[in-house]
């Protein structure tokens, strides 16, 4: 059996304690938050009875192996790493630090205590990736040598700790960004990135004001706080001649929200979201191939399951963790310098 708390009881928690909770070899037995009425209000929902305000006390716990956290970004590194020196395995939630030096430390750590440390790309878990894989290492896509990821909202900026950058670290790119370019750059074969250029604009605000329109919030909702960019863009060129074009947005005047990630390589193409689909050429015919499965689209509570038994199995077996503590790194290098390129205008090598 697997010993697991919770650190951060929000909104995307849910995943977590729910996968924890159906697990035959897990046993969820502590939360942490240091929201307090929150932290309570969750306990009685699923029946928690070891409730700490301060993550140091729940890393105490000797009973505990293993740790997700669901917290804000600002407190990601700091809490892996005090988890990992108290000899627990890590699931922590994306991205895996505010900064590169953060995530530096954490893989150090990682290091230094042999222990699990996986990053929550929930994307790498799903089930149309995990075919869309299995095509790429058999070969039928070929070479990859494009990508092409939107992942646009026209109105959803979270606000609370979203939105103010001493928290996030930023606004849609590293909340949305990292999700579609890492699983471009997952599919792709992990290329090494050796130049980033990058625009950012904060031109729009959270638009609050549009109040017939739902959309997702924070758990602690605040529009008056926003200093983050409401849309970024990319491109990001590997040392194999690859290429990834992005662009993310929180508010943008675009007719709809779209989600839109796509690989290119010389042998046949892939849509990897909304839905898979596979582009090739056989005998002068270009076919477009819709694989025959339960959920070509991402069926997020699947993901997190296969994300949660991944994490499971790699603690309690032994297996290689396909969401690395070297990948964080990788993509907070990359988002870092989408950031550094906007703001000083040029493209910024890695
Ligand atoms: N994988 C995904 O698709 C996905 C989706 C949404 C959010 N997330 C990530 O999950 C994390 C949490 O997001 P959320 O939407 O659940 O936010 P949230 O605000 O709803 O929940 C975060 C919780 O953490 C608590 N918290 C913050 N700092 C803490 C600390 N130092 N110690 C104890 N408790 C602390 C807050 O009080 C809050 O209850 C973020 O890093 C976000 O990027 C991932």
């Amino acid at each position: 059996m697997l010993n697991v708390g919770v650190i951060g009881v929000g909104s995307i928690s849910r995943h977590h304690i729910e996968q924890y909770l159906h697990h035959k070899n897990v046993h969820l037995h502590a939360f942490c938050d240091h929201n307090i009425e929150r932290l309570q209000e969750k306990g009685e929902l699923y029946n928690i009875e070891q409730l700490y305000g301060e993550y140091h006390d729940l890393l105490k716990n000797k009973n505990l192996d293993a740790v997700s956290i669901c917290t804000w970004n600002n407190s990601h590194a700091e809490i892996a790493i005090a988890a990992l020196e108290a000899g627990k395995h890590v699931l922590v939630e994306k991205p895996l630090s505010m900064t590169v030096e953060e995530a530096l430390a954490v893989k150090e750590a990682v290091h230094k205590t042999g222990k699990v440390l996986q990053v929550g790309f929930v994307r790498r878990h799903s089930e149309s990736t995990k075919i869309l894989k299995e095509f790429i290492d058999n070969g039928d896509l070929g070479d990859i040598y494009y990508a092409k990821a939107s992942y646009l909202r026209r109105l959803g900026n979270p606000g609370g700790w979203f939105s103010d950058k001493k928290k996030s670290g930023g606004g849609p790119l590293i909340d949305l960004g990292v999700h579609v370019i890492d699983i471009c750059w997952y599919l792709m074969g992990k290329p090494k990135p050796v130049s980033v250029s990058g625009n950012t604009y904060h031109r729009l605000g959270n638009r609050s004001n549009i109040e017939n329109l739902s959309f997702y919030k924070a758990a602690d909702y605040n529009p008056e706080l926003n200093d983050v960019e409401d849309l970024a863009n990319a491109i990001i060129r590997f040392e194999n001649g690859a290429s990834i074009m992005v662009d993310v947005s929180f508010t943008l005047h675009a007719k709809e929200n779209e989600v839109n990630v796509k690989i290119y390589g010389e042998k046949a193409g892939a849509e990897v979201e909304p839905e898979l689909l596979i582009t090739s050429e056989k005998h002068n015919t270009i076919l477009n191939v819709s694989p025959q499965i339960d959920n070509r689209s991402l069926h997020f509570k699947k993901a997190f399951k296969e994300e949660i038994d991944h994490f499971v199995t790699c603690c309690l077996d032994g297996k290689e963790n396909i969401a690395s503590v070297d990948d964080g790194v990788q993509i907070m290098k990359i988002l870092n310098a989408v950031y550094q390129s906007a703001k000083n205008g040029k493209e910024v090598y890695l």
